[in-house]
């Protein structure tokens, strides 16, 4: 089985990759190294004793897309090339309609054209904004996106349902990610943030290592137990082991519809402060923080109901936070050790 991974260079992606092949599927990479190193090819040999295919190219041009379709027979498509940066996607809209929106559109078209096929999004739980219960279902409203970036999860969503209305042979399952974060277990692979970290737990790394001054908390005077903002984090490679099993569902036909949504998340809430007492557990040191203002767009809490995930994919994450904290603390003193091997 011939699997396209776009993006499959990237932080999820990589991980994804790796659990694909240890289940036996032949994983062809597309990436265009915007936001991910070529040396992840090494990682993922290193770890899985296989070398996927890699074809290096950007999706937004529409012509290599079709080459591509054309000279390989895709048995399934996981998408998550795409540009992922809250704030930037403030400054850059364009981009990140382009980027984010053109190139499933022509991914879609491809697989229209061969009449149908199998395809996971990469979406996210941004588009719940501030849900109105805790934990998050499936079927909790979509709010309006505080952001493009969130938008172009949205507007994606209903751009994958509408297309599988009209072509009952494309089956699509829309994965709405939590907050993943840590590294692979052989430290072969992990996250790579290129510039200042917009996410918390690269921050608290690098801040660990010495590479940042401090940490910034954005606001402790929300309406939660500490002050502080609570998130689902979810640990990278029981999140990619949920893209295998919802592919499986997919290829094996137990899809109840042609469009189908799940929630993935450990289903347990965790505050920042509650996030930097686990770092300082594992590292075994303190963290230099202060509290500033708010950060404009954040949501007091977002947590996931995993039912549907659980019971439907048979999946279910099993890394508590402390356990995928130790794999992102390792890859960060890895990384910055080869870093000071090179300098
Ligand atoms: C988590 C908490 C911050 C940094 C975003 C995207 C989401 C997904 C994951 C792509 C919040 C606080 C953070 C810092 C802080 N991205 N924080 N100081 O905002 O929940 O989700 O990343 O799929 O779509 O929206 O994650 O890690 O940025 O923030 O206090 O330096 O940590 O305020 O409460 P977020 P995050």
């Amino acid at each position: 089985m011939k699997i396209l991974v776009t993006g499959g260079l990237g932080f999820i992606g990589s991980h994804t990759v790796v659990e694909l092949q240890n289940e036996g599927f032949d994983v062809i990479v597309v990436d265009n190294l915007s936001n991910a190193s070529i040396d992840v090819l090494d990682g993922i040999e290193a770890i899985t004793g296989k070398r996927p295919i890699f074809e290096k190219f950007d999706l937004r041009d529409k012509l290599k897309v079709q080459e591509f379709f054309g000279k390989y027979d895709i048995d399934g498509v996981i998408h998550f090339a795409a540009s992922k940066a809250v704030g930037e996607s403030v400054e850059k809209p364009l981009l990140y309609y382009e980027n984010n929106l053109g190139v499933l559109v022509y991914i879609l078209q491809e697989l229209e054209k061969k009449g149908g096929g199998n395809f996971i999004f990469s979406s996210s739980c941004t588009v719940y904004g501030q849900a109105d219960e805790m934990p998050i279902t499936e079927d909790a409203p979509v709010k309006p996106a505080e952001s493009p970036y969130g938008n172009t999860k949205q507007i994606g969503e209903e751009i994958i349902r509408d297309t599988c209305k009209v072509n009952p042979e494309l089956k699509a399952i829309a994965l709405r990610y939590f907050n993943p974060f840590g590294s692979h277990p052989s430290n072969q692979i992990g996250e790579l943030p290129l510039g200042v970290p917009q996410n918390l737990i690269p921050f608290i790394t690098q801040t660990g290592i010495g590479l940042r001054e401090q940490l910034s908390v954005f606001g402790d005077d929300y309406p939660t137990e500490d002050g502080t903002c609570i998130r689902d984090y979810i640990y990278v490679v029981d999140l990619a082991k949920a893209h295998v099993k919802a592919l499986q569902r997919l290829l094996k036909g137990e899809n109840a519809s042609n469009y189908e949504v799940f929630n993935l998340g450990t289903g347990k809430g965790s505050s920042v402060l509650e996030v930097i007492q686990s770092f300082e557990k594992v590292s075994g040191q303190k963290l230099k923080y202060r509290i500033v203002d708010r950060r404009p767009g954040d949501v007091i809490q977002a947590y996931a109901d995993t039912t549907k995930a659980n019971k439907v994919l048979g999946w279910k994450a099993k890394a508590t936070l402390d356990e995928a904290m130790k794999t992102a603390w390792d890859w960060e003193r890895k990384v910055r050790n080869s870093d000071k091997d090179k300098s």
